[in-house]
């Protein structure tokens, strides 16, 4: 079924959206992203997404054509007009068409693409991947180091998410060069050791995950420890559970790194828990 797109202020059927094939986007990955995802018809955490869409603009010295306003318009004409109940919306905004291809960024005066587009993803909240959870291998991070910035540059994960798929699992994390685990492909990592959750540090290397920052408060809330540092696959593989966040994800649980077993082998409770608050508190929040 065609979807009806947003390209710079129209809706269009998908097959009708067009962008310059001089658009920075396409030419340089000059171009940042979100991802919302959609439950019950509604946007859940946009104002989280908003806000980290205004920093990457800003780190890039880019400018929005759209307001926080508009983009919230914007996202649920997309969700009304596609019928979506479940699913997510992909935001991208570039540096624009300047009409040719240079390495120079152009006239800030130069208006930006924007265009948006839904996921339909029925079974998003109760995902099968879920019961079972992710199989995961490690991998050196090979990104750039301004990660933080969540630009449309995706083709290292894109790399590591096929070698998960060659490797017959469901996802790769990133090592730095001290051994350390950096983030998954497309998600924050965590693992857990009795009470206590434990994530890398917010710092350049990782992407600010809106769902990890809910889903700490949420962890905190309820009584777990939360201490932000590094942790090693050997620290991973020993510990009681593990498991990844991200707005397609939500909270996923982690069960084999590197072909050993974490903790039972199957979804902890820990994270079938947090998962499950963080669904019934954001479901309550969505707008
Ligand atoms: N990815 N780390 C990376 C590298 C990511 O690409 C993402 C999100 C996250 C989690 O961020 P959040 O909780 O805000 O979704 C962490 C999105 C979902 C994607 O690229 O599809």
């Amino acid at each position: 079924m065609s979807r009806t797109v947003y390209v710079n202020g129209d809706y269009l059927p998908e097959a009708e959206a067009r962008v310059s094939i001089f658009d920075r986007g396409f030419l340089m990955a000059d171009g940042v992203y979100e991802v919302t995802s959609v439950l019950d018809g509604k946007l859940i955490d946009f104002k989280g997404h908003a806000k980290r869409l205004a920093r990457s603009l800003a780190e890039l010295e880019m400018t929005c054509p759209v307001s926080e306003a508009e983009l919230l318009a914007m996202h649920r004409e997309l969700v009304a007009r596609n019928g979506i109940e479940h699913g997510m919306i992909y935001l991208q905004v570039t540096r624009g068409n300047p009409g040719d291809r240079s390495f120079l960024f152009p006239d800030p005066s130069l208006p930006g693409t924007v265009v948006a587009f839904t996921q339909n993803v029925p079974n998003l909240a109760d995902a099968p991947a879920a019961k079972v959870g992710f199989k995961v291998i490690s991998i050196p991070d090979l990104r750039w180091s301004r990660v933080d910035i969540k630009t449309v540059q995706l083709l290292y994960p894109s790399m590591g998410k096929m070698a998960a798929k060659k490797a017959g699992v469901d996802d790769s994390w990133f090592l730095d060069e001290a051994g350390a685990v950096t983030e998954g492909t497309s998600n924050n990592a965590y693992i857990v050791k009795g009470n206590r959750i434990i994530t890398r540090q917010l710092g350049s290397d990782i992407l600010h995950g809106i769902t990890r920052a809910a889903v700490l408060r949420f962890a905190a809330e309820a009584q777990f420890e939360v201490e932000e540092r590094p942790f090693t696959i050997a620290e991973a593989q020993g510990a009681d559970e593990a498991f990844s966040t991200a707005a397609s994800i939500f909270v996923m649980p982690v069960v084999e790194l590197d072909g050993m077993a974490i903790g039972t082998g199957k979804p902890g409770p820990v994270a079938v828990r947090l998962r499950e608050i963080y669904l019934d508190e954001m479901r309550k929040a969505a707008i």
